[in-house]
């Protein structure tokens, strides 16, 4: 953590990322296990296919590679990296896995964490790593990681939600400045209220340590999700939230140009695009590729515009995650 600045007023964004796995499962594949159709899931959801993990590509694996590339494109020496935010609510060790992504990339002079908010957690990190970078503290660097491998616990005989999930990872980098603010503005909002339309539960078989004292052994159960309620409440807060920063840091949708929503649905993506009279050109989607990755889907799909020379240097990006907690978010950004 050298060079401490402490005009640090904003951060810029210097690269980004994503990695997914080799193994594609696609839509009538899923048909073979569970009473559904290529059709059914095209038409509801827009996704196609989904890539799952084998052996070899855990959370740390996929943000490993992901971070890679991302800090490839912006050209830094590792060395020079203060910080390390993972987005994930499936690491492979419930410690936190950053830390072994710090070690694999060989960031020495980088503080490495987990952050956990569902599909909301690569929003919620990469506000949270702007803090950090803005604060004053020093930390000049930062890689942020969104990586998830929702199939390890996806129910896959429950076809009201195997069909949305599939792994990934998806990385920025982003860098203090002392001149501008790239981040825009933000907001974040949970309500646990409404938390039980969609969880990962523990799941806890009692044993006994010696006579009279027992203990709960860990574990979990798959993901439980109310479709239609998670569809709702996504469809309504989801303009919410972006309408009232856009308003707030004085934007009209017009000036928005690309519209990057968590990858959950395209119902919802064209829902909330219609609502803040966004046209379709303007709205990133790969989910018919990938499903729903949860923390990876909106640096995955930032990352591929970036390769496709979509988004451009200065272009502006109005962003939401939205999922479990219920946990939902939105950035205006400026890429660059
Ligand atoms: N294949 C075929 N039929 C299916 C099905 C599938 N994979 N999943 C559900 N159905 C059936 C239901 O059993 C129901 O049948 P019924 O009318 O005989 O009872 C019918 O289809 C309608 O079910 P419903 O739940 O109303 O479907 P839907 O249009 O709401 O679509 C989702 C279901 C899950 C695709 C949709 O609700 C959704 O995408 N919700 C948001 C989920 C989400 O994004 N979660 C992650 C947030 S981060």
């Amino acid at each position: 953590m050298e060079g401490i600045n402490f005009n640090q007023i904003g951060v810029s964004f210097k690269g980004s990322g994503s990695y997914v796995p080799d193994q594609i499962l696609t839509n009538s594949k899923i048909s073979q296990k569970v009473d559904t159709s290529n059709e059914w899931i095209k038409s509801r959801t827009g996704i196609s296919e989904r890539r799952i993990s084998s052996l070899g590509d855990n959370v740390t694996e996929m943000g490993y590679k992901a971070a890679l590339t991302a800090i490839e494109m912006a050209n830094w020496d590792i060395k020079t990296i203060d910080l390390i935010v993972l987005a994930t609510s499936t690491p492979n060790d419930l410690f936190g896995s950053a830390p072994s992504i710090q070690a694999k990339l060989g960031a020495a002079n980088a503080v490495a964490f987990d952050l956990t908010a569902a599909c909301s957690g690569f929003l919620f990190a990469l506000i949270s790593a702007s803090q950090f970078l803005k604060g004053g503290g020093g930390f000049k660097r930062a890689i942020v990681i969104g990586a998830d491998q929702l199939s390890s616990f996806v129910d896959w005989n429950d076809r009201g939600s195997c069909i949305l999930f599939g792994d990934g990872a998806g990385a920025l980098a982003i860098e203090a400045t002392n001149e501008f603010d790239n981040l825009i503005g933000f907001d974040m909002r949970t309500d646990g209220e409404r938390g039980s339309f969609l969880n990962l539960p523990s799941k806890n078989t009692k044993g006994s340590i010696i006579d009279n004292i027992d203990f709960l052994s860990g574990a979990f159960s798959p993901i439980q999700m109310n479709g239609q309620e998670v569809y709702k409440f996504a469809v309504r807060e989801v303009p919410i939230i972006l309408e009232k920063l856009l308003k707030k840091m004085n934007y009209t949708s017009d000036k928005v140009d690309w519209l990057v929503l968590h990858q959950a649905n395209q119902r919802i993506l064209d829902s909330v695009g219609e609502r803040l009279k966004i046209p379709g050109e303007k709205i990133l989607s790969n989910l018919e590729k990938y499903g729903n990755t949860s923390a990876a889907t909106i640096p995955l799909v930032i990352d591929e515009a970036i390769r496709n020379n979509r988004i451009k240097q200065n272009d502006i990006i109005a962003t939401s995650g939205f999922g479990a907690g219920l946990s939902w978010g939105a950035a205006l950004i400026k890429w660059g």
